[in-house]
């Protein structure tokens, strides 16, 4: 397996401040990873067996099998999709041949509508979902041409996306399957969630489509603040304040990255069907740091949950090193993650010490977020009870609101870690990483989108190129632009030459 998969994107060089729009792909390909099951009775089962497990294959009927053995159940006279009022407007597409860069399961069908659309998926019982949305960024649908596929997503009270264009977002990533996740939570007494797509009114002959749903419970407590006070995420730069993770939040999973280690699949999670991808993209300043790796499965799960990451999170990380202690204090181990301003965002850091430290109180570091001191005495040892091998992780809530009220669109979120410079606190100058998650947190609206301004629908997207490659992609999570107004302004300002095999495409 070549970790040269991920590197394809090929955009000419980007003005400033548009490249801190790059953003953020997963490659869910031929990947193998310690899948993060426990045997009961010789059967491997999932950390995590969630309550709701709904995959649905837009656009197609009946039990539809993925390559990685997942069943999608098509939307084609089924209970998700209601037969009435303007769903019976919509149309269903097979992209024929089934299209050879991503998985026929989900994105080989879709469903296509000029006019709104609404999906009604029971759930079994309210509570913390995660709802992914797949798109198969195809240049068109038959004859809805996918330049018009501008269109926002709503679920229960939510915005989730709005002006959103799978094509767009799609062409800026140089992938061709696009997936949106979030978080939301159902409340007591509905028996249903509501997903509704709705066209843009300002574009003529604008439509939505979709290719795969899902709604999979999570724990309660995985993302939000129902359990301990302890584990509530920090509000960096209000010392001791909180800022829990209220039901009535939803949230946009940005980033999930397994920090010095490999990409896991959705099949190869603790039960929840996520992606957890490579920290290359992202890491600015490596330093002298090194890769740790503790491939033995001798985790002990004693403060946080085994369903929280996979083992083979916590099994890999990166540290600053073990040069001279003036080299390790000469830097800080940096990654920037680009994000839209005017939010909050969710920071939640996974650490394990897997490295020869086994006291509490020998490495002390600090962490910094967003240049805030979100961290003066990191002590990972000191987390997990003085015990190596043990999972622990840490929420931070930072806000992200541009500098100087300036009208950026976009800025990096930076995660910094710092050796200790004060050499009395600490035995090992160093600092230790093993995962990272990002999440935006929702409006004072209930939207998860960014601002619109006026000029959407007005730049066609750029010419594809029919360019064949031998590499074949399952499909690609893409996160971090919702608006297709960035997206926009970023095709006026360069041109990508992608490389893919798009059979589909009418030149
Ligand atoms: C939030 O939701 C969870 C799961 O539905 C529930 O157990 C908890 O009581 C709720 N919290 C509040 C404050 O309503
Ligand atoms: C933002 O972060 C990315 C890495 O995620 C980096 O390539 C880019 O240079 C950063 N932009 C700025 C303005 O610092």
């Amino acid at each position: 397996m070549s970790t040269n998969a991920y590197k394809y994107n090929k955009c000419l060089p980007l003005k400033s401040p548009m490249d801190i729009l790059v953003p953020f792909y997963i490659f869910m390909a031929f990947r193998t990873n310690i899948i993060s099951t426990i045997a009961v009775n010789g059967v491997s089962i999932p950390a995590y067996v969630p309550q709701d497990n709904i995959a649905i294959d837009c656009g197609s009927s009946g039990n539809n099998t993925a390559p990685d053995g997942r069943i999608w159940e098509g939307d084609l006279n089924s209970k998700f999709f209601p037969s009435q009022y303007q769903n019976n407007a919509s149309v269903t597409y097979v992209t024929d041949p089934p299209p050879p860069q991503v998985s026929s399961v989900p994105y080989q069908t879709a469903r296509v509508s000029h006019s709104e659309f609404n999906y009604v998926v029971p759930v079994t019982a309210p509570g913390q979902k995660v709802v992914r949305l797949h798109f198969f960024a195809t240049p068109s649908y038959g004859d809805f041409n996918s330049s018009k596929a501008f269109f926002s997503v709503k679920a229960a009270q939510y915005t989730l996306l709005s002006n959103f264009s799978p094509v767009l977002a799609a062409y800026a990533l140089d992938v061709d399957g696009v997936v949106k996740e979030f978080c939301l939570h159902l409340e007591e007494g509905k028996s249903v969630l509501n997903i509704t797509f709705t066209p843009v009114s300002s574009i003529s002959e604008s439509f939505a489509f979709i290719n795969g749903i899902e709604v999979v419970s999570i724990p309660a407590n995985l993302y939000y603040s129902v359990g301990s006070q302890e584990l509530r995420p920090k509000f960096v730069g209000q010392p001791d304040i909180n800022y829990p993770i209220g039901n009535d939040t939803a949230m946009e999973m940005l980033y999930r990255i397994n920090i010095g280690g490999a990409d896991i699949l959705p099949a190869n999670d603790t039960g929840m069907f996520r992606s957890w991808g490579l920290e290359d993209d992202y890491l600015t300043v490596p330093g002298y740091s090194v890769l740790p790796v503790d491939p033995s499965d001798n985790l002990n799960f004693s403060v946080i949950p085994r369903y929280t990451a996979p083992s083979s999170v916590y099994q890999t990380a990166r540290s600053m090193g073990n040069k001279d202690r003036a080299l390790i204090k000469s830097y800080k181990l940096t990654w920037e993650f680009p994000v839209d301003t005017k939010f909050y965002y969710l920071v939640r850091l996974h650490f394990c010490e897997i490295e020869s430290v086994v006291n509490t109180g020998e490495r002390v570091f600090l962490i910094f977020l967003a240049n805030q001191t979100a961290e003066k005495s990191a002590d990972v040892m000191g987390w997990s009870n003085g015990e190596r091998y043990t999972p622990v992780y840490r929420d931070y809530v930072v806000a992200m609101f541009g500098n100087n009220g300036g009208d950026q669109k976009r800025v990096n979120l930076s995660l910094a870690l710092q050796a200790n410079p004060d050499d009395w606190r600490t035995v090992y100058a160093d600092a230790i990483l093993n995962g990272v998650e990002i999440f935006k947190l929702n409006d004072t609206t209930g939207s998860l989108a960014g601002l619109n301004p006026d000029l959407v629908g007005t730049t066609p997207p750029p010419p594809v190129h029919q360019q064949a490659t031998s590499q074949t992609i399952t499909t690609a999570v893409v996160s971090g632009v919702t608006s297709g107004v960035a997206l926009l302004s970023m095709v006026g300002l360069f041109i990508c030459l992608p490389r893919r095999n798009l059979n589909n495409v009418h030149p």
